[in-house]
């Protein structure tokens, strides 16, 4: 095989995501030691300019978790849920899922609390099932990956605290993206990846924690080693990782959180989202037979799944996916196992179209003028 062979398609997935030119050739920066001064030339920006895209100064403790998001979400259930205690999960599609899947396989009693595809966290319900489990824990997705859907941070995090719960909120499609505000939110602790809204290739999961996270891990036993939150903080207040990190992506790392946070800025980034998820909402309303899943108020600004017309099935996706390969492109044909379920009950299959990170309006513009002939087709 040779490195010719490597298709460059520009990917519009839910991640990873599109990187900048840019941002490949920071790649051959020089690699350097982790527990070095080096170190620090990276680490220090990277941290900071973290907390003023999650909006929350020095409220939170950010930390950088090797490998990717899943790997800071474990963190948070496995430290953060004792053995007495319970966890409720409360999923709204394939991520809400997987929040569950680490607390029991970690060996949690965990409870699920499951909405439909497409249905954002309805607060009554979620209030009936804290009264019922009264857990300790509450565990959910901001921004579902599977469905496109954007649960309420605030409100969901507020109710789960007037029943006496720590909200661990998953927003690894999200952070970049949009304004999350976390100084406020109500959040205990919140997750990101590198290589979805941040626009970098995998290889980091970031973990932010507040004080009452880390007073609760304290009082938890059997953390693990890189699952334990307090480890992976005694790093973190080093500027370091607990164990070594991929330099490769610290330099990129650096470059990019500099050009998000000094070069493009905040506010000029999130409104880049709000526009360009616009733009999505007029194309799928410009395609007959077409939908949008999520819920007015629920969609979401990085990514959107939407329901393709009847007699269009998984089968036809992969077709239209390769067409679009052959233009250049990676084309989303949505979550699979959710795509085999809907399909086996006869119902309409999803796609998703991204639009996070460093895509820019023009781009999209580009990708959904190829993509419409292939969808109506
Ligand atoms: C909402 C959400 N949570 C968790 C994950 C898992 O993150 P990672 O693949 O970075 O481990 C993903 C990945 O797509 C996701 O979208």
């Amino acid at each position: 095989m040779s490195i010719q062979e490597f298709a460059d398609l520009t990917l519009f997935i839910t991640g990873p995501t599109f990187v900048r030119p840019e941002i490949r050739r920071a790649a051959s920066l020089p690699e350097f030691g982790h527990r070095d001064a080096e170190n620090l030339k990276r680490f220090v920006p990277i941290m900071d300019g973290l907390r003023e895209i999650a909006g929350c100064g020095g409220d939170y403790h950010v930390m950088l978790c090797n490998g990717s998001g899943s790997n800071a979400l474990e963190t948070t259930v496995r430290s953060l849920v004792a053995d007495d205690e319970c966890v409720l999960n409360v999923s709204i599609g394939a991520f809400g899922d997987l929040y569950h899947k680490m607390a029991v396989q970690n060996g949690k009693n965990a409870v699920q609390l499951k909405f439909a595809p497409g249905e954002a966290i309805d607060p009554a319900r979620l209030e009936a099932a804290l009264m019922e489990h009264k857990p300790a824990v509450v565990t959910f997705t901001h921004n579902e990956t599977s469905t496109g859907v954007l649960n309420d941070l605030r409100a969901v995090c507020a109710l789960v605290r007037k029943h006496g719960a720590l909200p661990l909120a998953d927003g690894v499609s999200l952070l970049g993206g949009a304004p999350i505000d976390l100084t406020g939110s109500g959040a205990a602790t919140y997750v990101t990846s590198t290589q979805k809204s941040l626009a970098l290739p995998a290889g980091f999961g970031v973990l932010f924690a507040n004080d009452e996270a880390v007073e609760k891990a304290k009082a938890v036993k059997n953390r693990g080693f890189t699952t334990d939150l307090l480890a992976q903080l005694a790093s973190a207040e080093k500027h370091q990782t607990l164990t070594t990190p991929n330099t490769t992506l610290a330099n990129q790392m650096a470059v990019q959180i500099d050009h998000i946070v000094h070069e493009e800025g905040v506010v000029k980034r999130f409104a880049r989202h709000a526009a360009m998820r616009d733009m999505t909402h007029d194309f799928v309303r410009s395609l007959p037979g077409y939908e949008l899943l999520a819920p007015e108020g629920f969609r979401s600004p990085t990514m959107t799944a939407v329901r393709a017309p009847k007699g269009v099935g998984v089968a036809h996706l992969k077709e239209i996916k390769e067409a679009m390969r052959a233009k250049g492109y990676l084309f989303d044909i949505g979550y699979s196992k959710l795509n085999t379920d809907l399909e086996s009950r006869g119902e309409r299959v999803l796609l998703r179209l991204g639009h996070m990170g460093d895509i820019t309006p023009d781009m999209l513009a580009a990708y959904f003028e190829a993509l419409r002939p292939e969808l109506l087709k």
